[in-house]
């Protein structure tokens, strides 16, 4: 017996997007761009940040499991505190679904290019991992329902997805659902949901609880707290009772709690940062769409750039970077000639998009042969 299981030994590492201060130094550029994590351009939530700083002096005690939050989430959703988890991050809580839900014969089932956090989750307990391609960059919910099996243990959908940011209907949902045995999870994974609600084909999932449905969310994007690691999920006290006991009983950690809990009240805060990415979506759709790319219809923070080829892609990539603006190349999702651009401030977007039309008008100039 190896030391190290197959599917460890295997698993290809999750890749995060390049970091502004390896770009830096790689480049020895003064200023970076970092559009390539769908996080907040504004920085964290204001009240936030006060509230961690207030939270320091008690961190010699250890945590609670993120109980007032919970408190707080199950009063604004009327929800029992039974029925919601906090955990580092929503892949923290993911982390724990996988843990606690698959057993050797079991199957996760997908879409192709899914969420590359949840891939590599997924295929790290070494069980079946099944997908079905899109329909338009679309989840294809009627192949999905198809290929759901007798071994088929947990459903992934992300609504909006990463990397598309598609969103899928509710009449969609409920005509899927009727295919899914109780036996069956569906992890629901909304973290984009603060910026696809305006749309009225956006299902919110707090709207209708199926007793097999776990939703998770997080303060990683809308809230800008990705580097606090900060999340929730709801879902049927059953479900929640059994993630509790496999969880890391102090996660997530006072800091995270103190800043989830304030960051609900920073109205003003959500409001700025959800009509600066309306603006910055409004402009990547018109200005890339004029620059003659494809721009996939997307309901979150960001773009999916389908590229003539794989070789375009990584050449506007490269480009992007030299001149210090980074964005997401989608090779690690299985996707080499598609690109993901965040939005940013106004500025960010504006210089992003002065960078892309560069690279595509003179494709050669920075070549992409190495
Ligand atoms: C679809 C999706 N789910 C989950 C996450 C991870 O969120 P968190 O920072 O809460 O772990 C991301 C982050 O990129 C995401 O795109």
């Amino acid at each position: 017996m190896p030391l190290v299981p197959l599917a460890i030994e295997q698993l290809r590492p999750y890749e995060a997007g390049l970091s502004a201060e390896a770009v830096r130094e790689r480049y020895g550029l003064a200023r970076i761009d970092k559009l390539a994590s769908n996080e907040n351009p504004l920085g964290p939530s204001p009240l936030a940040v006060e509230a961690m700083r207030r939270s320091l002096d008690r961190t010699h005690l250890y945590p609670t499991g993120g109980l007032k939050l919970r408190e707080r989430l199950a009063g604004m959703f009327d929800l029992k505190v039974q029925n919601v988890i906090a955990g580092s991050g929503s892949e923290g809580i993911m982390a724990g679904i996988i843990r606690a839900f698959l057993c050797d014969d079991d199957e996760v089932l997908t879409t192709d290019n899914a969420f590359i956090g949840f891939q590599v989750l997924a295929k790290s307990r070494g069980v079946r991992y099944r997908t079905v391609p899109y329909t338009d960059w679309r989840y294809d919910l009627q192949a999905l329902a198809g290929a759901i099996n007798d071994k088929t243990k947990i459903i992934y959908l992300a609504n909006p997805n990463n990397p598309t940011g598609t969103i899928f209907s509710r009449a969609e949902f409920d005509a899927f659902y009727e295919h899914v045995p109780q036996r069956a999870l569906i992890l629901l994974d909304e973290a984009y949901f603060e910026y696809a609600r305006q749309s009225p084909r956006y299902p919110d999932s707090m709207h209708y609880r199926y007793d097999n449905v776990i939703t998770l969310r997080t303060f990683s994007k809308v809230y800008g707290l990705a580097g606090v690691r900060i999340g929730y999920g709801f879902a049927h006290e059953e479900l929640i009772g059994n993630l509790l006991k496999i969880k890391l009983p102090f996660e997530p950690s006072s800091v995270a709690e103190a800043a989830g809990l304030a960051a609900l009240d920073d109205v003003e805060y959500l409001h700025r940062t959800l009509e600066l990415n309306a603006r910055g979506m409004r402009l990547y759709r018109e200005a890339f769409a004029a620059l003659g790319l494809e721009v996939v219809a997307s309901d979150a923070n960001f773009v999916m750039l389908p590229m003539a080829s794989a070789a375009v892609a990584k050449t506007v990539f490269e480009t992007l970077l030299r001149e210090g603006v980074i964005i997401r190349p989608l090779g690690a999702f299985g996707l080499p000639h598609c690109l993901r651009i965040s939005t940013g401030t106004m500025e960010q977007n504006e210089r992003c998009l002065d960078a892309v039309s560069r690279a595509l008008a003179h494709p050669h100039d920075h070549g992409s042969e190495r």
